[in-house]
Order: C-alpha cells, then sequence, then structure tokens
C-alpha cells in the first residue's frame, strides 16, 4: 500500500494518542520497516493490519472502529494530495459518483504501482446512493471513515449503513449512504 497511507496513520496515533504510544506499538509489532514511512514509497498492507490490530487492543477500540477514524482522518489528506482536480466538485454526492471513474483512475495513472478499490453504484428506492465496495484489502470500514471525512469536508450530514460485508463472506461491502436535510 501507498506510503501516504503509512505517514497518515503514524500522523494520527503520534498526534492523538502520542509519541510513547507509537514507540510502543513499534516495539510491539517490529514491523518491517522499522515504522519509518515515505510518500513515495510502498509498504507491505500486513504492516497497517498489523498496527490496527495492536493499536485496538491496546486502547481498547475496535478494529472497524479505529479504521473508521482513521478514514476520516486519512481522507483530507487524500484530498489534498488528488491528482485529479476536484475543486468544481462542491457535493458530497457528486464527490461520492467520481470516486471510481475519475479520483482512483486518475492515481492508479499516475502511480501504476497503486492498487485500488472498486466502487459500483445504485440508488434504492429511498433515494439513498448504495455503494458496492471491492477489494483484496478488505478495508470497508476505512471507506465508511473516508466518506464520512468527506461529508464533514463538504459540511453535509450522513448515515452509513453497511448491510452486505466481504468480511461476513458476501462478494462485495454494500454500503447505503443517507443524506439528511440540515
Ligand atoms: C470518500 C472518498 C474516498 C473513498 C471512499 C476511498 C476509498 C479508498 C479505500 C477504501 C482505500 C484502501 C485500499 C483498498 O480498499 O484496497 C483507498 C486507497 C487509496 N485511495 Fe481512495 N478513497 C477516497 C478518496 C480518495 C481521494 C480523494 C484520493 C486522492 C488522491 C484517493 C486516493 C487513494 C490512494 C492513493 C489509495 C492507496 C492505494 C494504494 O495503496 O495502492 N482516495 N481509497
Amino acid at each position: 500500500m501507498q506510503g501516504s497511507v503509512f505517514t497518515s496513520f503514524s500522523d494520527m496515533v503520534i498526534e492523538k494518542m502520542g509519541i510513547v504510544t507509537w514507540n510502543e506499538l513499534l516495539i510491539k509489532v517490529k514491523p518491517c520497516s522499522k515504522g519509518i514511512y515515505t510518500n513515495a514509497m510502498l509498504y507491505q498492507d500486513s504492516e497497517l493490519m498489523d498496527l490496527v490490530t495492536e493499536l485496538s487492543k491496546k486502547m481498547k477500540i475496535e478494529v472497524e472502529d479505529l479504521l473508521r477514524i482513521f478514514g476520516g482522518y486519512l481522507f483530507i489528506r487524500l484530498y489534498n494530495a488528488s491528482p485529479a482536480n476536484l475543486t468544481k466538485v462542491d457535493n458530497l454526492k457528486d464527490f461520492l459518483l467520481i470516486i471510481d471513474s475519475v479520483i482512483h483512475k486518475e492515481v492508479k495513472r499516475v502511480y501504476p504501482t497503486a492498487y485500488l478499490p472498486t466502487f459500483d453504484y445504485a440508488e434504492n428506492a429511498q433515494g439513498d446512493l448504495v455503494m458496492h465496495y471491492q477489494s483484496k484489502r478488505k478495508l470497508c470500514h476505512l471507506a465508511e471513515g473516508l466518506i464520512l471525512g468527506a461529508a464533514e469536508h463538504f459540511n453535509q450530514i450522513i448515515t452509513i449503513q453497511q448491510q452486505e460485508c466481504m468480511h461476513n463472506g458476501a462478494d462485495k461491502c454494500k454500503l447505503t449512504i443517507s443524506f439528511k436535510e440540515k
């Protein structure tokens, strides 16, 4: 996985939980990289999951919740580093609809070694946006956090429900996003 995800993770832990927690985490997990991350490098996916799992035990926060928190933190970092021009997108729904076909596509063009998840889209009878997430990494809870981070950025209130999940044997994770009036 791209180094930018790892630098953001270490920044979040240091900022929110302190440098002592980060150092204790590294002592326990002993990652191959020794916890020294660079944006331009690639690191093992398992390294992120090992750090998240250990932090979950240490802080007594469920792995799923930790990934959601991290997604919320990561969003603005990714947004600000986007190779696709996002200045004309002014609302959450339009933004979510272009993740797959514009944002991640452009990321893949600029960083050919990146492995990106896929999203396909539908609308349910209530007018909610349904996003089907698929990735070998099964980071659907990170995706939820990223979507919540995007909602905060666009100053919109949403709820997300995950009715089907790859962790429970589904082919794809089904995320239903309801947009609330302010
Ligand atoms: C709400 C918005 C977004 C969602 C839901 C989303 C979803 C995700 C998820 C879940 C991953 C983890 C990898 C995986 O699942 O296989 C990921 C990775 C990534 N995303 Fe997005 N993303 C969003 C916005 C963005 C933006 C704005 C950028 C701009 C650059 C971006 C660039 C990336 C990059 C570089 C990776 C790492 C790929 C790799 O390590 O190979 N994403 N995204």
